[in-house]
């Protein structure tokens, strides 16, 4: 069991019957259930506009948790005790006469969480019902992303979310932000002066940001049709991963210092324009290939797919950072669907030696990098140069990593999902790992110009097979540089 207290909380979750909530949100709670981590007071009320008996909605929130928690990791006891946890309530959210029963069934709550796992479009009529129980004082939202799908909307939503909620109890999500090794990015850059020294362009060349996914769009072909894969994966994940790493130390670790920094960065970045697009922007989009031997389908013939459609699923782009730190330190971010393998990781490359005294020949492999691994086989590996051993080898230079491996090291202890750390940090009223209104909006600015080069060109995206890395137009677009893609086999 845990130190950490925590304090009874009422936790409303609108949406609950949706995919979110049945495979994210209520495995997580269960997992701080089981770990102790939710006050014996705690209750859950899930919200759905789905009639009939309450029972049954509740047998399959059981029977979703069952499936989504690893059989290893269900405890009967804590089962039970969390599914007498949680009750059901029918509503319609745009209808504001749901509000009073919603009220009723609430009672009095010291504190109330609202989580809205829904389309940010009813975020506002939420809100407004929220206001009408009388509970605003009480309560801290949760918005899931994607806040918007420009600027202008997504000013819109947190506007009216803003109409009834101060910044300081609207808690925005972005699950990567709570990932394990994404916190320990925090840890590694500030706990450790060895690194902080080097954190500039007179000692790292380039920075490489790398999230690739082997799914494909598993029955999210409306929704992401809309969104495509700059808005639904670079405009927060990435972007926000790029922060932590390209931003200065903050003075505390409070939220608002961390958000400030992020915020620096982000309106650091380089506008790319138009005429740059080309160079420095590539849009593709999956065809069919295949997948650990495994034929699948392209983006195009997927089920209820629009066979027009020109959005993207691969992004890889070059962006720069207008600032004293980054001057001419390119940052190369990569995120796509349907990649030969799940993978996200952060490589930090370092600059050579300022004076070369080894083989010529070795001099290619000459580098230091920083491989921050976010999963799978969360860690982090620092690769040093070496000798290789033996009286025949002279100075032959190998790369050997010096290895820090979450599993190997914390052995004892299961990495927690990102939304149990999100979840419990609501609860315990910390900001830390949730995005501010400024944070969302400058990136969305730094997104909307790319959108808008896109549409004044044409673009369409262009084609590579699933199971590639991306179009080849993505390794142009590195090697243009002289340098390549980290690992790419
Ligand atoms: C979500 C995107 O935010 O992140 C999905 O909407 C994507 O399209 C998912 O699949 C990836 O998250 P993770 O944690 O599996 O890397």
């Amino acid at each position: 069991m845990t130190s950490i207290t925590v304090e009874p909380c009422t936790i409303a979750l609108f949406g609950a019957l949706g995919d979110l909530a049945l495979r994210k949100l209520f495995p997580a709670l269960y997992q701080l259930d089981r770990a102790g981590l939710l006050h014996a007071e705690t209750r859950i009320l899930a919200l759905a506009r789905e009639t009939g008996e309450p029972s049954s909605h509740l047998s399959a929130i059981d029977e979703h948790l069952r499936r989504h928690v690893p059989a290893r990791e269900i405890d009967e006891v804590a089962m039970q005790r969390f599914m007498a946890r949680v009750d059901y309530l029918t509503m319609d959210f745009l209808q504001a006469e749901d509000y009073a029963a919603l009220a009723d069934k609430l009672g009095r709550v010291e504190r109330l969480i609202a989580y809205f796992a829904t389309p940010a479009s009813v975020y506002g009529a939420i809100c407004a019902g929220l206001a009408q129980t009388g509970l605003t004082d009480v309560t801290r939202v949760v918005l899931e992303k994607p806040i918007g799908h420009d600027l202008a909307s997504s000013r819109k939503v947190n506007d009216a979310v803003a109409l009834h909620f101060p910044e300081n109890r609207i808690y925005r999500i972005d699950h990567y932000l709570g990932k394990e090794t994404v916190q320990n990015l925090i840890a590694l850059r500030f706990a450790n002066s060895l690194f902080e020294t080097q954190w500039n362009q007179h000692h790292i060349s380039h920075v490489e940001i790398t999230v690739a996914e082997q799914v494909g769009i598993e029955g999210r072909w409306g929704y992401f049709d809309e969104a495509g894969q700059l808005r639904d994966m670079i405009q927060n994940h990435l972007l926000q991963l790029l922060c932590l790493i390209a931003m200065d130390p903050p003075s505390d670790l409070s939220a608002d210092s961390i958000r400030d920094e992020k915020v620096k960065v982000l309106k650091a970045l380089a506008p790319i324009t138009v005429e740059q697009l080309g160079q420095q922007v590539v849009r593709g989009q999956y065809i069919a290939g295949s997948i650990l031997g495994k034929t699948v389908p392209g983006y195009l013939e997927e089920d209820n797919a629009n066979a027009q459609s020109d959005t993207e699923t691969f992004v890889a782009l070059r962006a720069e950072i207008r600032n004293w730190r980054w001057s001419g330190v390119p940052f190369y971010l990569r995120t796509g669907k349907r990649m030969p393998q799940k993978l996200s990781q952060i490589v930090i490359h370092f600059k050579e030696p300022p004076h070369y005294i080894f083989a010529p020949e070795q001099r290619p492999i000459i580098s230091n990098r920083l491989i921050i691994r976010l999963q799978p086989d969360e860690g982090i590996s620092l690769q040093v140069m070496t000798k290789d051993q033996g009286l025949d080898k002279g100075m032959q230079l190998r790369s050997r990593p010096l290895q820090l491996s979450f599993s190997d090291t914390y052995r004892s202890s299961r990495i927690p999902d990102a939304y149990e750390r999100l979840v419990l940090e609501v609860m315990k009223g910390n900001q830390n790992l949730f995005v501010r209104k400024d944070e969302i909006e400058y990136a969305w600015r730094w997104c909307d110009q790319l959108i808008a080069g896109w549409q004044r060109q044409g673009d369409s995206p262009k084609p590579y097979a699933a199971g590639s890395w991306g179009p080849v137009a993505s390794i142009a677009l590195i090697t243009r540089d002289g340098r390549s893609w980290y690992g790419d086999l």
